[in-house]
């Protein structure tokens, strides 16, 4: 080797990188968070070499416990980050090396760190895929007991963020449910499809070492081998699916955090915030912002962001593996945190609110949020078409409207004056119980659909009702 040459591939090198080679070079400040999956895959890796005798079982045993002892050296101390070492996969190898010798070369035969840095990421990726399915399944939890609690709270629905319709707060959180629940789904897509083992692809080609695939596949927990070593060293699809599903849960959780800073809002006032996820401001005593709920709104912009981020990387790359591969990492790394920080914080903030149930109430009795009640009333009661419904109706609110007074506050007379259909019954459809009552349509949110969603709900999660 030339003198300052790389001591893992400096064979043919004559002199050592610049300075300016081997910072941009360098993965080890980030992809150390690696070095789990690629002791994990080196030890199966190992374990199959020496099943197909590729290397002798006593050599195996020696690489075997020396990674045992890197795991040990980097759980209490973590990886030192050596930039002329460029990645975890060599970081991993020249301290196994320096441990038990040379034999510790044994352990790269029928391997290449294209086909390694794929088999460790998917590992990776795997895991904080899981994370984030666990976190959801809380979040989930966390919104069935609480709609649970208030299937009969009212409360205005919107839209335009106008009060529409009154709905229940039960049937409100359990909107945010379906949302995860799809989430969940394409998790659980991503995770059927990324779980394929490229070890064994090597540098690109495969190798011409009697290699076992489905051993090691086996060993890792993946379905089988990639089919195509080509495509495996190169795809970064696993990555991708994990990011897209991340980023589109990111979106339904920034609308949720949304929900809590409109909410929390004086005006508003629907819910009292966690103390623990709100924060107080250093000039205005009385205040309570909710950051958390801010924050989770802000984090779906860079998970977006790392997605593109991703997609970016990969565009227009042929086949097959190419160092620009090497930042698929650190937007993964930075969304995985973003996602489980956004989760953790929506679950704690929906388990332990305090919903402002009266004046929820209120707010949905003073929107003429029942207009529609009054003309599905005409329409059922008067045999009306629905059209001209809708327009005695609209009187009726103007009326309300120029009085300062809710719908079912004006008299008789004033409705028979407006439309001479209209009788004492039209009262009972006018409150906002009735109304709710009244949309008991599968999915609808009568208390009772809201209670069947719930049970639905919990019998899905397994949980006690
Ligand atoms: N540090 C590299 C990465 O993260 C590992 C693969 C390097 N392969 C290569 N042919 N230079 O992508």
């Amino acid at each position: 080797m030339g003198t300052g040459s790389n001591q893992m591939w400096g064979g043919r090198f004559a002199g050592g990188p610049s300075a300016v080679m081997r910072e941009i070079n360098a993965s080890i400040p980030f992809d150390k968070a690696l070095w789990r999956q690629d002791i994990t895959a080196s030890k199966a890796h190992v374990a199959m070499l020496a099943a197909q005798n590729i290397v002798s079982a006593e050599d195996a045993r020696t690489i075997d416990g020396g990674l045992d002892t890197v795991a040990a050296e980097y759980e209490a101390q973590g990886v030192p980050e050596d930039w002329d070492l460029e990645d975890i996969h060599m970081t991993v190898e020249a301290r196994l090396t320096e441990l038990v010798g040379p034999v510790a070369g044994r352990l790269h035969t029928a391997r290449s760190r294209n086909d390694q840095v794929a088999t460790d990421f998917r590992l990776w990726v795997r895991e904080a895929l899981e994370r984030a399915d666990a976190g959801l399944e809380m979040l989930q939890r966390a919104l069935v007991t609480r709609a649970g609690e208030h299937a009969d709270s009212i409360m205005p629905g919107f839209t335009h963020l106008q009060t529409a319709q009154p709905v229940t707060l039960g049937h409100h959180l359990m909107a945010y449910y379906e949302m995860i629940r799809r989430d969940r789904s394409r998790l659980a897509d991503a995770r059927a499809r990324m779980n394929e083992s490229p070890l064994g692809s090597a540098a690109l080609a495969g190798t011409g070492f009697p290699i076992d695939r489905d051993a090691t596949a086996q060993a890792l927990g993946f379905e089988g081998p990639t089919r195509n070593s080509l495509d495996a060293v190169s795809d970064r699809d696993f990555a991708m699916d994990y990011l897209m599903a991340a980023a589109q849960c990111s979106l339904h959780l920034s609308r949720l955090a949304e929900e809590f800073v409109i909410w929390a809002s004086q005006p508003f006032g629907f819910v009292r915030l966690p103390d623990a996820l709100s924060t107080g401001s250093s000039i205005m005593p009385q205040k309570k912002n909710p950051d958390a709920a801010e924050l989770v709104r802000g984090h779906a912009g860079r998970m977006v962001g790392a997605v593109t981020a991703l997609m970016m990387t990969m565009k227009g790359l042929p086949l097959a593996y190419s160092k620009d591969m090497q930042d698929d990492k650190p937007p993964v790394f930075e969304a995985a945190s973003l996602i489980d920080l956004s989760i953790a914080a929506m679950t704690g903030m929906v388990a332990d609110a305090t919903f402002q149930t009266e004046r929820m109430r209120q707010a949905a009795e003073l929107g003429y949020a029942t207009a529609t009640d009054l003309a599905d009333w005409l329409v059922t009661q008067a045999d009306i078409p629905f059209r001209e419904a809708h327009h005695i109706t609209g009187a009726a609110v103007k009326l309300a409207e120029q009085r300062g007074i809710a719908l079912d506050a004006l008299s008789l007379e004033d409705l028979q004056a407006i439309d001479a259909r209209l009788d004492a019954r039209v009262f009972d459809a006018l409150s906002v119980d009735a109304s709710v009552a009244a949309r008991a349509s599968y999915g609808g949110t009568a208390p009772d659909q809201v209670r069947a969603q719930v049970a639905r709900a919990m019998a899905d999660l397994e949980m006690d009702t």
